[in-house]
Formats: structure tokens, sequence, C-alpha cells
């Protein structure tokens, strides 16, 4: 979560003010609170719709991944047998309940997952805006988390908290300046996820951030990996759909690209796209080998130049590893 510091006094210690803090002179003026106070709540999330190229078959996933996603398919879909002949309403009273957290690296098609279950379940995805929700007002924050809730029920929608980790991050240790404010938001959080009756999806790829208290509230939790030479394939193909125009092994491209996701092929293909259709007339445009080893070869720098500045950051700041 961005903060913002204030250093009250040359020899005090800078403190944190977390985001929806609001500043004293927000506080202090009436005119502007009150001004505030009679403005609506604005709308804290995206309404989507998702469409049929979100379908989950069209997602290269580990077979895992696969089976635990269609087993929290299956457990709302049969919610009434379940509740026949385990009497489930007992222990679990929400019939339409269900929390599933997708965690992993970026690019592993967690958010894509998320639209493919709205999509079989028929419903839109209701996406958390983080800044909409974050206010600068003192319990606004709160305000604004009731009404994400709200939303995803009057849209029957199933509520997206997309990389989650900043807004369900763990608490501030009571004392910290500002940590009611903030332990209050994450209270609110909580209740209102007891209280929801539908299907929440969380993604992250900080899942050690989150807080404990979130943690036992999920059902599944369901790991997202970088695919394996198999998939990278898969991956291959799936995003370069006119197969005419492209000139490819993609067995040794699957090789090549080792430790890239599905969102790095995905722009590996994209931009080998792009380069193959340069010529004047369209009916020449192709994608190659060559252009494909070349972009893939681009990522891969692109992706260990981004990890050795982030060792280096971590040296500078004296990063020790557990
Ligand atoms: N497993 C996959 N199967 C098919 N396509 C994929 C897969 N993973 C990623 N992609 C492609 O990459 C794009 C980006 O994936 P997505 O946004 O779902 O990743 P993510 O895991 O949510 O990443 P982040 O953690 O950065 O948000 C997708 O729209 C899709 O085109
Ligand atoms: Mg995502």
């Amino acid at each position: 979560m961005p903060t913002r510091t204030l250093n009250r006094n040359a020899e005090a210690p800078e403190i944190e003010l977390p985001p929806d803090a609001a500043t004293a002179d927000d506080h202090r003026n009436p005119r502007r609170r009150r001004r505030h106070e009679e403005e609506p709540i604005p709308d804290v999330g995206l309404l989507l719709q998702p469409e049929p190229r979100h379908e989950l078959d069209k997602l290269i996933l580990h077979a895992e991944v696969k089976t635990d996603i269609l087993a929290g398919l299956r457990a709302l879909e049969i919610r009434a047998d379940l509740d026949r002949i385990w009497n489930l309403s007992a222990i679990q009273p929400q019939e339409g309940k269900c929390i599933l957290n997708f965690y992993g690296p970026p690019g592993t098609g967690k958010t894509r997952a998320a639209l493919g279950i709205a999509l079989k379940l028929g419903k839109p995805l209701y996406q958390v805006d983080y800044s909409s929700v974050i206010s600068k007002y003192l319990g606004d924050t709160a305000k604004h988390i009731k009404a994400a809730f709200a939303a995803a029920r009057e849209h029957d929608a199933v509520l997206f908290f997309d990389e989650a980790d900043s807004l369900l991050s763990k608490r501030v240790a009571t004392g910290e300046s500002c940590s009611t404010s903030i332990n209050q938001n994450r209270n609110c959080l909580m209740q209102e996820l007891d209280r929801f009756d539908g299907v929440v999806i969380v993604t992250t790829n900080l899942f050690e951030n989150y807080d404990p208290a979130l943690l036992r509230r999920i059902q599944r939790h369901i790991k997202f990996r970088n695919p394996d030479a198999s998939m990278r394939r898969e991956l291959f193909a799936l995003h370069l759909p006119n197969p005419d125009r492209v000139k490819a092994d993609y067995a040794v491209l699957a090789e090549l690209s080792r430790g890239l996701s599905g969102g790095d092929i995905l722009n590996v293909c994209v931009n080998a796209i792009h380069a193959g259709s340069t010529d004047a007339d369209p009916a020449n445009w192709r994608v190659t080998q060559e252009l494909l080893e070349r972009e893939i070869r681009k990522v891969k720098k692109a992706k260990a130049e981004h990890s050795g500045e982030k060792g280096k950051n971590r040296r500078r700041i004296g990063f020790q590893p557990s």
C-alpha cells in the first residue's frame, strides 16, 4: 500500500501515514469537509462482462490448477446435493459463498482465470478499483469497501480483488500512527467478506503479505506456476492464431523460452507479428522462427536485467536472506 510520510519536527522520526488519513487541512476546514460529505459515494469498481474468448478451456494451465478450479466450480454447482447428503448448511450456512485465492508469478493467467470463472457462472465480474476505494478522508475507505460489496450484490457479480495484496496485507501493530484507521478498514473488509454470499476471487503475486485473518476466510488457494515445455509449446500455438503464416519450430521455441510466463509468450508472439508485418503488401506478412527467437531473447534479457536490478537494490539496503 503506498504511504505518505510526515516529519512533525526536526527531531522526531518520520512516521508513515496511510493514504486514507485525511490531511489536517481537509479535516479542520469545516466547509471543505461538509462539501466532501455531500458528495455521492464514487464508483469503486468496474463491471466487466466476460467474453467467449475468456473461456477456461482456452487457458493452458498445469493439471492440478485446472482440477482445483473445476472442483471449486463443481462445489458451487452441486450445492443443493451437498446440502441434502451432508447437511452442509449446518456448518456453512451461506450457500453461494466461495472465496478463491489465485497466487503466483506475473503473467501466469490469474486474471484470465477469474474472467473464465465468471463466464462459466454466467455472471459479470466486479473488479474493485483500489485507487477509488482508498480515501484520504477518515472513515471513507470503510464506506467504499461496503460500497464495493453492495455493487457486487446489486449486479449479482463475482467480486474480484485483482492484485489484492495492497488492500489485504497484514494489519498494522496498534500504537503506530494511524493504525486504528487502517485496522478499522481491515475489520470492515473481513466483516463484509463474512456477510457476502457469493463468489469472491482474490489474486496476488505477494501471497506472503496477506493478513492471516483473510487467509482463514479463503476456501481454496490455487497456485499458478510458469508453464513447462509442453505448455509453452501450446502457448505459442495459441498466441499465433494464423498457422498458415507462421514458419516456426514450436518444440525449439518451447525449449528456448524456458522461464517465460504465458504473458511473456503472448508478448513475444505479438511483437513477432508486428515485426513480420512491415511489408507494404499484407500478402507477404509472415512470422518466422528468426523473429520469434529474437523476441524471446529480448524478453529474457529484460527479465534478467530486472532481476539483476532487484538483487542490486536488495544488497544496497542490506537485505539479508532468511
Ligand atoms: N496459462 C495461460 N494460458 C493462456 N494464456 C495465458 C496464460 N497465462 C497468461 N496468458 C496470456 O497472458 C495474458 C496475461 O495474463 P494474466 O493477466 O491473466 O496474468 P496474471 O497471472 O493475472 O498476471 P499478473 O500477476 O501480472 O496480474 C492473458 O490475457 C493471456 O493472453
Ligand atoms: Mg493479473
